[in-house]
């Protein structure tokens, strides 16, 4: 073709990225990989390896080793014999490692870019211009954090060996996101990459070598699931950090439930993409571009589901189909192309399959014409209108280029419709009216809100779900609060049996002189109080065996109705901080003026000393929550572009909350205050010791102006109440205080919706001490980050 020819059809020529550098580097492995265990390569314990594929054209990149369960233990023993040395070198010594991973990175990123492509068949556009500087910036933020950590968190110590999975979505930079922040926190780690991608993680080894980094500080191991499996099951892990499918995170969550691993779980997402008809419709579905069709749609925060203003939408789809019409799908080396290769052809059977299941439930399908190559796995980009809100392309994960469109007329429709999905990763908003457009952005339920932009991301912002998107954070300071606990933590006791049998925490004989008080209290329920549906009550007995009153033995149809008036009271999370902390205030004011005659009830089951102090205390820490209401805030982050990303403190929800069974007054308010400080509604089981304490309770809450149903008290045994509240899918979280076996039970039960479980881990918890028993650890649990983006700028 001429110069002047090519003027006229204005056509890309091939633009490929020289692949040279990559194939030698495979070369000079022989094309076949080891395990990288305490600093050195070796051969996997199975003798077994698959193939790693390169998806543009289904050719074969190289022979992977499969890693089993002697390798992992291999792996995770060397982590050990390297985490006390890792965690006493000095902040500054850790900061360097981290800052020369980052310069590493840097200085081969064409390399690992070029790599990234091949192994995954993602547009070289992307892995040069977003995956790889992204990856330097994180060890570079993270060099930032190692060199701070004494100072900003003096009281916290690493969790220990960490375990760490990932998908093949985004290879390298997934293992950014969780080494950069375990290793500036003193942990070390052993990273499984997945199957499909794990060629950037073996470069990455090699950069820890050139680095310098000890032995043993990053263990890589490759295999499949079941070399997943047997890390997750590993007795000696600390914590299981993992991105993945919703599916295997509930199988993770399982598998840790009778371990006391943290966890920290960052799954699927079906993210509504809304845009209002006052929005920049151009600039609307050029974010588009990037939501959907960024990374061939593999995206776990991908916006797929455009949810458009009915008034807007003829003319938004003629837009989108001819954008669509001009993205260019091909080899993913070729520096001009803007959909690459599907990442193996089980995944595109998958979005294959779930196009046609979308089309029979009545869907409208449109593609642009396109050829597609005619080696490699591909698909079209693809846009799916008239779905149904419940239809499977509405409600599942794809993971591919599909764009489920439905409409709404009005903002509180664009909500429910936004938060019609079990999961809540993330979400866009596109208006110009930027009140409406915050006004949204609040109510979704999802941990990242981009307000007229899209798949934004930054090493100091916070990234991670609501619901079944999964717990925890990634980035930010939140994100490397995972991979630290309070150093009293791990030092404290364990509690052998929590319910029932407990050892009361003050050893001292209970005061025999004060007189037994026959009471007979209720069940509290929407700030009413309530018969238990069973008819039955359970006799609370002194510890000297004198008969101290009867309280209601609940079932599940008392937490049922529970739940039911704790949702109805969500509007709490919207009532003012400087409201909740009146509330609070009036609390203590209340429980002030009752205190002799609270404490002297408490006597019978403590002594008279416990009691006057849980008393004492307990006016103490609701002043201390009363004063946190307003006081925990979120933040303002500057990403280093034109951006400002606001991190909010959002309530969880609605939260089943295990009191501890000793200090069952001091017990129940140091774990329902933090959580209503923030904003949640709470079903709480008082202690089965003395449960009597409730009829205390729902006085001094009666006549404090707590909105009824923002606490509700469900008396009996917890082994029976932990399970239906567990399994309620209406339940966001659970704070199990108790022993192991509660403990684990909590963690197993709560698999259905993946609520998030914050336990005790069967320790004794010292609640007179506010060091420990209050403060800024338990906010921290009580709420989840949103992080909102709003772009400025001209
Ligand atoms: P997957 O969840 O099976 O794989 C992710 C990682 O977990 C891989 O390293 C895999 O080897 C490992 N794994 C698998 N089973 C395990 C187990 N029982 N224990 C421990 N580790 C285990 O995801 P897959 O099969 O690659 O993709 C299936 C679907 O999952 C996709 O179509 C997509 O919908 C979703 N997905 C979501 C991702 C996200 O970032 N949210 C990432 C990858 C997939």
């Amino acid at each position: 073709m001429s110069i002047a020819e090519k003027f006229v059809s204005m056509e890309y020529g091939p633009a490929p990225e020289d692949s040279k550098e990559a194939v030698a580097w495979l070369e000079r492995h022989g094309r076949r990989f080891g395990l990288f265990i305490d600093g050195a390569w070796q051969a996997p314990a199975t003798g077994e390896y698959f193939d790693t594929l390169d998806p543009s054209n289904g050719e074969k990149l190289a022979g992977i080793a499969q890693g089993g369960a002697a390798d992992v233990d291999a792996a995770v023993r060397a982590a050990r014999g390297a985490a006390a040395k890792w965690r006493a070198l000095t902040p500054h010594v850790r900061a360097r490692y981290l800052y020369a991973l980052a310069r590493l990175v840097q200085k081969h990123s064409r390399l690992l870019a070029v790599l990234e492509t091949m192994d995954n068949g993602k547009p070289i556009r992307e892995s040069r211009d977003i995956d790889i500087p992204l990856v330097a910036r994180h060890f570079y933020y993270h060099a930032g954090w190692a060199q701070l950590l004494q100072q900003e968190f003096p009281d916290h110590e690493p969790c220990g060996v960490v375990g760490q999975i990932i998908p093949w979505n985004f290879p390298l930079l997934m293992l950014a996101w969780k080494i950069a922040p375990a290793l500036a926190t003193g942990n070390t780690v052993v990273l499984k990459p997945a199957e499909f991608t794990p060629l950037t993680a073996l470069l990455f080894a090699e950069l820890c070598q050139e680095a310098g980094l000890p032995a043993g500080v990053v263990n890589i191991i490759t295999g499949d699931g079941t070399t997943g499996e047997a890390l997750v099951k590993h007795p000696d892990v600390d914590k299981i950090a993992f991105t993945g499918s919703t599916e295997v995170g509930r199988a993770i969550r399982s598998a840790t439930a009778g371990s006391h691993k943290r966890l920290s779980l960052e799954l699927g997402g079906k993210s509504p993409f809304i845009i209002f008809e006052d929005a920049d419709l151009d600039s609307a579905v050029e974010g588009l571009v990037d939501g959907i069709w960024f990374n061939q749609g593999q995206v776990c925060c991908a916006g797929s589901r455009l949810l458009m203003q009915e008034s807007i939408a003829e003319t938004l789809i003629s837009k989108i189909q001819q954008r669509m019409s001009t993205l260019r799908i091909g080899p993913p080396l070729d520096k001009a192309i803007d959909i690459g290769a599907i990442v193996a052809r089980v995944q595109l059977d998958r979005i294959e399959r779930m196009v046609a299941q979308g089309v029979a439930d009545g869907a409208t399908c449109w593609q642009p014409e396109v050829v597609l190559p005619a080696r490699g796995f591909y698909y079209p980009p693809t846009l799916l209108s008239n779905v149904h809100p419940t239809s499977i392309v509405a409600q599942q994960e794809i993971f591919g280029p599909v764009l489920a469109a439905m409409t709404f007329r009005t903002p509180r429709e664009a909500v429910e419709l936004a938060n019609n999905t079990v999961y809540g990763l993330a979400s866009c908003v596109w208006s110009e009216n930027i009140s409406v457009a915050l006004h949204v952005a609040a109510q979704i339920k999802a941990g990242v809100v981009w307000v007229n932009c899209t798949n934004l991301f930054d090493a100091a912002c916070g990234f991670g779900g609501y619901r079944e998107s999964g717990y925890g954070r990634e980035g930010g300071k939140e994100g490397l609060l995972e991979y630290m606990e309070p150093k009293w933590f791990k030092q404290a006791a364990r509690l052998l049996a929590a319910h029932s049998t407990a050892v009361p925490q003050v050893n001292e004989t209970p005061d025999s002189s004060a007189p037994a008080i026959d009471r007979t209290v209720k069940l509290y329920i929407g700030g009413k109080q309530a018969r238990p549906d069973s008819g039955y009550s359970m006799e609370v007995r002194s510890s000297d065996g004198r008969l101290l009153g009867e309280a209601p033995l609940g079932n599940h149809k008392d937490i049922r109705n529970a739940v039911e008036a704790a949702r109805k009271a969500e509007g709490w999370a919207k009532a003012t901080a400087h409201n909740r902390a009146q509330v609070l205030y009036y609390c203590a004011e209340n429980l002030a003026q009752r205190r002799n005659e609270i404490a002297s009830r408490l006597s019978a089951i403590v002594g008279e000393k416990q009691a006057n102090r849980e008393v004492d205390l307990s006016i103490e820490r609701i002043f201390s929550y009363a004063s946190w209401a307003d006081k925990f805030d979120g933040a303002v982050h500057n990403p280093p572009f034109r951006n400002i990303a606001i991190a909010m403190n959002e309530a969880i929800g609605t939260v089943g909350v295990i009191c501890p069974s000793d200090s069952p007054l001091l017990g129940f308010l140091s774990l329902v205050l933090p959580l209503l400080a923030v904003g949640n509604t709470v079903i709480a089981v008082p202690s089965e010791k003395y449960p009597l304490i409730t009829g205390d309770l729902y006085q001094l809450f009666d006549t404090s102006d707590l909105p009824g149903g923002v606490v509700n008290i469900v008396t009996g045994y917890v082994s029976q109440l932990l399970k239906t509240i567990a399994e309620h899918d209406d339940v966001d979280a659970i704070w199990c205080y108790g022993d192991e076996a509660t403990v684990a039970s909590a963690k197993a039960m709560s698999v259905g919706n993946l609520k998030q479980v914050w336990t005790n881990e069967g320790r004794i918890i010292d609640w007179f001490d506010p060091k420990i028993a209050e403060g800024r650890w338990f906010l921290e649990h009580a709420t989840q980050v949103k992080n909102i983006w709003v772009p400025y700028g001209e």
